[in-house]
């Protein structure tokens, strides 16, 4: 067997039927269920991938309240847009979209296409998603593997390799094309479904599964040999970069200071709140804005806050910042201090209605948020 290949993977074919039949009595009623449209079944999708389901309902609701069909996506603002992603993270989802949307309204006269190749060359729509809305949306039988179904069928067959491999991945992928109900049986996307909420609610990774509850107990091998903590097997992460990093809230009559971040790199084009990436002190902050001119009132310390992103832990020590003589303050001067791609002065207000603020910044803000600026 050559390296690339993978060893073959032998799912019960029982499992379709349990899964099915479980689904059909079981499953949550969750709110993107309720019909199979693709709009609105790709937004779920998108939003699920790094969120957990409880936190997704009411961004969800309120996303299609606001934009309701593809084509309002395509046209909608870009704060517009960032605002109504504000706090679910990783904003290159909805800038892919957007992209998507466009892409859908000019190829595909806005009607989301149902074949599985023209979905997956939209953009950020991977394999996972492409199953995700053939299997649910047009009844084709293509799995969507991400890591909750992964555990789950490596807990079903004992796996003993690792499920961080690609191969196994596509070991896995394969293995349950062999065995998905027929494209158009309608339990397609039932059966994507199943294999989710699975991985969710029983099948969960730390701590003990609930086994006993689980439809597919008696046909897991862990669970049989009473090894459900030895898998999946997993190749040990890598340590998260750390990175120091010195945010501010500065307030000059009212307003506070937010800074847009370079388009490209870790939150790109998002508005934060000014900052360098190093750990500064008390003294080190006065100095910082001595090219301003006026006096700072106070500088005062927020503490410590941890940020972890996927790659990097953001170390976040923040200030709030105060001039003596606000009035008199040279905005700009103040901004020039900041690498920005552009600026603006901000109210409270503003900041909570207007301005997608990513939620590292939100942290910071929130130490201050209520207090008179
Ligand atoms: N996670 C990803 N897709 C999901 C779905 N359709 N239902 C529940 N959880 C999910």
């Amino acid at each position: 067997m050559g390296q690339n290949r993978y060893r073959e993977i032998n799912l019960p074919g029982e499992m379709v039927n349990i899964l099915t039949d479980w689904y059909a009595q079981s499953a949550k009623d969750y709110v993107w269920r309720q019909d199979t449209d693709p709009y609105r079944v790709w937004l779920s999708e998108i939003m699920l991938q790094q969120t957990r389901a409880e936190t997704v309902i009411p961004y969800y609701i309120r996303f299609l309240n606001d934009l309701p069909t593809i084509q309002s996506l395509a046209e909608a603002e870009e704060g517009k847009l960032m605002k109504l992603w504000e706090g679910l993270g990783y904003y290159r989802r909805i800038r892919n979209m957007q992209h998507a949307a466009q892409i859908i309204l000019q190829e595909y006269g806005g009607v989301f296409p149902s074949d599985p190749k023209a979905i997956r060359s939209l953009p950020g729509i991977g394999e996972y998603t492409t199953g995700a809305i053939a299997s649910i949306c047009f009844d084709l039988p293509i799995p969507a593997v991400d890591g909750n179904v992964l555990r789950v069928i490596a807990r079903v067959v004992g796996l003993s390799a690792s499920v961080d491999a690609p191969q196994t991945k596509e070991a896995v992928r394969v293995a349950l094309e062999k065995i998905y109900p027929a494209a158009g049986s309608g339990r397609c996307g039932a059966f994507t479904q199943s294999l989710m909420e699975i991985g969710q609610t029983f099948c969960i990774p730390n701590g003990a599964p609930t086994c006993e509850r689980c439809p597919l107990h008696k046909n897991c091998r862990a669970h049989a040999l009473g090894e459900e903590a030895s898998y999946p097997v997993r190749i040990p992460k890598k340590e998260k970069k750390e990175v120091d990093i010195s945010v501010f809230v500065i307030a000059c009559e009212n307003k506070i200071l937010l800074c847009r971040r370079p388009l490209k790199g870790l939150l790109g084009g998002m508005w934060s709140l000014p900052n360098r990436e190093m750990h500064m002190n008390e003294n080190e902050v006065y100095r910082w804005f001595a090219p301003v001119g006026e006096r700072l009132l106070s500088v005062e310390d927020m503490g410590q806050h941890i940020h972890v992103f996927t790659h990097i832990r953001w170390k976040m020590h923040g200030f709030s910042i105060s001039f003596e003589n606000a009035s008199s303050v040279d905005c700009s001067k103040v901004a020039n201090l900041f690498e920005t791609e552009e600026f603006v002065w901000a109210t409270p207000r503003e900041i909570a209605e207007d301005y997608a603020l990513p939620s590292a910044f939100r942290k910071i803000w929130d130490c201050t948020h209520g207090r008179s600026v």
